[in-house]
């Protein structure tokens, strides 16, 4: 797993876009931008679609995706074949969406007010450590849906 992530984000989320990718820097982090950076309206399901489609041509350790609510970007996201992406509304969820999902996407609102800031929830993801063992079982439960 390499050490770069893949971000991608409608007009809903460029301050968020913006907050990710500097915390993501700061932890020796490299980023890939395939988001908007200004508020010019775009469609969320391509910009789900370009940051997954590029998660698979590079050694991308996570992505992340982002529109104003994350949820119809996360939709997009999961309709990808391989993708998993969480949409998680606090701390635990996001440590929770390593340790038990092995998600490989998160997705974040730009204009959700979260309990907790968002940094802290990416934090909490990319710490933790997917636990394996009945979760494994599960998590290819999920990937046997794909068909
Ligand atoms: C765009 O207006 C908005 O619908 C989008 O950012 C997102 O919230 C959709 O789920």
């Amino acid at each position: 797993m390499g050490n770069t992530v893949v971000i991608a984000n409608d007009h809903g989320a460029v301050h968020t876009k913006n907050e990710l990718t500097a915390h993501l820097i700061a932890r020796g982090y490299q980023v890939t931008n395939l988001g908007v950076d200004d508020p010019t309206s775009v469609d969320y399901p391509d910009m789900a679609a370009a940051a997954c489609t590029e998660f698979f041509k590079g050694d991308y350790a996570f992505g992340i995706v982002c529109c104003g609510t994350g949820i119809g970007i996360s939709i997009a996201a999961n309709k990808i074949e391989g993708i998993r992406c969480a949409l998680p509304q606090n701390i635990f969820a996001a440590r929770m969406a390593k340790e038990h999902n092995n998600v490989n996407f998160l997705a974040f609102g730009g204009r959700i007010d979260y309990p907790e800031s968002i940094t802290a929830m990416l934090d909490a993801y990319m710490d933790a450590e997917f636990q394996g063992g009945r979760h494994a079982d599960r998590v290819q439960k999920i990937m046997d849906l794909e068909g």
